[in-house]
């Protein structure tokens, strides 16, 4: 079974609010997604391993916990989950960072492929999918099967904001996979944009149209 964690701390829900806002310009939209991003980061990696080192404190030597293993890998979904990157390399400025392109037609709302590059030895990586929006879960099913074809198996998937009908259906495709979500919405419109949302995640964090 998936464990699915949706976010309760208020400052993430604040931010979101203030992502909502339709008068939140490119700049603050950018900074406060990837705030959000560091802030649930940090739930979402409290798994990762340490092991006891050796550590010389100015009054003694002891052994004390330190990250081991493969760096973890950060892999956003173009273009929208570039806006998550840097908050979690604040966290583990030493994690590696893979790509997954996808988009959405906007008649079949069905992802199409068009980049696809990860980190060395994923299967042994803890991997985190970042995309802020979860609305009817294509892109997100997509990416974690080509993560999956590629070996990687300890797979955690960061969502800001998600329709349940999209939470359902990766869940139900993938049920061996992490999912952190900051905000479930009330569910998708005609054009397969989550209400009340935030409007299309991509354009507001690069200011296309
Ligand atoms: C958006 C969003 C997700 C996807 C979610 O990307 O960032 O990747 O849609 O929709 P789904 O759950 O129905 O698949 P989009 O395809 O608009 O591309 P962009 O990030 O390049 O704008
Ligand atoms: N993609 C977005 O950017 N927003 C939505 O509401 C749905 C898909």
């Amino acid at each position: 079974m998936s464990r699915i964690a949706i976010m309760d701390h208020p400052l993430i829900k604040h931010k979101i609010s203030l992502l909502r806002d339709e008068r939140t310009g490119t700049k603050d939209f950018r900074i406060l997604i990837e705030e959000i991003a560091m802030l649930m980061g940090y739930e979402a990696l409290r798994e990762l391993p340490t092991e006891l080192v050796s550590v010389r404190s100015p009054v003694a030597e002891s052994m004390q916990p330190m990250l081991t293993g493969k760096k973890p890998a950060v892999i956003p979904i173009l273009r929208a989950g570039l806006g998550m990157v840097g908050g979690i390399l604040t966290l583990v400025p030493s994690a590696k960072v893979g790509h997954i392109g996808l988009e959405r037609d906007e008649v079949t709302h069905k992802p199409r492929e068009y980049f696809c590059k990860l980190p060395d030895n994923i299967g042994e990586r803890t991997a985190i999918i970042t995309d802020p929006m979860l609305a009817t879960g294509g892109s997100a099913v997509q990416a974690v099967d080509f993560i999956k074809s590629k070996g990687c198996r300890n797979i955690k998937f960061m969502c800001i904001i998600a329709a349940p009908e999209g939470l359902e259906r990766l869940k139900n495709a993938h049920p061996d996979i992490d999912i952190y979500v900051g905000c479930l919405d009330e569910k998708l419109n005609d054009n397969a944009y989550i209400v009340p949302g935030l409007g299309d995640a991509g354009d507001r964090i690069f200011g296309t149209k």
